[in-house]
């Protein structure tokens, strides 16, 4: 089946496949490989991206349910080649080690501070807690997200 979707503010067609997840057509067919499939599961969240502004975990999604809707990933977190706070300063803070798990951690902060610009522990935690992170401890992205809050 054909789906049209918005995704980072272009207009992109794709052929899929009836069960196929908005996370494969991403990465597999537009191009997009930000969005990582570490477990296809809903356990991870480094498939983390905004779908009409809610943030899903798109192994989840089905692509057809994407179908007239407006996808924003990581790739679309930059403005004008500048970096998105978030990502300045999980760079800057050592938030990120092997960063297989940055996209969806990245895209997920990025929410959050857009809904509360100057978030708690407890709430970045609550807010963070569908993303697994195998290398840093957490504590490195916690100091990120206040960093970027501050900033
Ligand atoms: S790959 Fe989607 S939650 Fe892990
Ligand atoms: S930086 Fe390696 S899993 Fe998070």
């Amino acid at each position: 089946m054909r789906i049209e979707l918005t995704v980072n503010g272009e207009h992109l067609e794709a052929d899929v496949w009836a069960g196929e997840s908005l996370l494969t057509t991403l990465r597999d067919r537009l191009q997009l490989p930000g969005s990582k499939n570490a477990c296809e599961q809903g356990e991870c969240g480094s498939c983390s991206v905004l779908l009409d502004a809610a943030l899903v975990c798109s192994c989840l999604v089905l692509a057809a349910q994407a179908d007239g809707h407006d996808v924003v990933t990581v790739e679309g977190l930059a403005e004008d080649e500048r970096l998105h706070p978030v990502q300045t300063a999980f760079a800057e803070t050592g938030a990120v080690q092997c960063g297989f798990c940055t996209p969806g951690f990245v895209v997920a902060a990025a929410d959050l501070l857009r809904r509360v610009p100057d978030p708690s522990d407890d709430e970045i935690r609550e807010a963070l807690s569908g993303n697994l992170c195998r290398c840093t401890g957490y504590q490195k992205i916690l100091d990120a997200v206040h960093l970027a809050a501050a900033r």
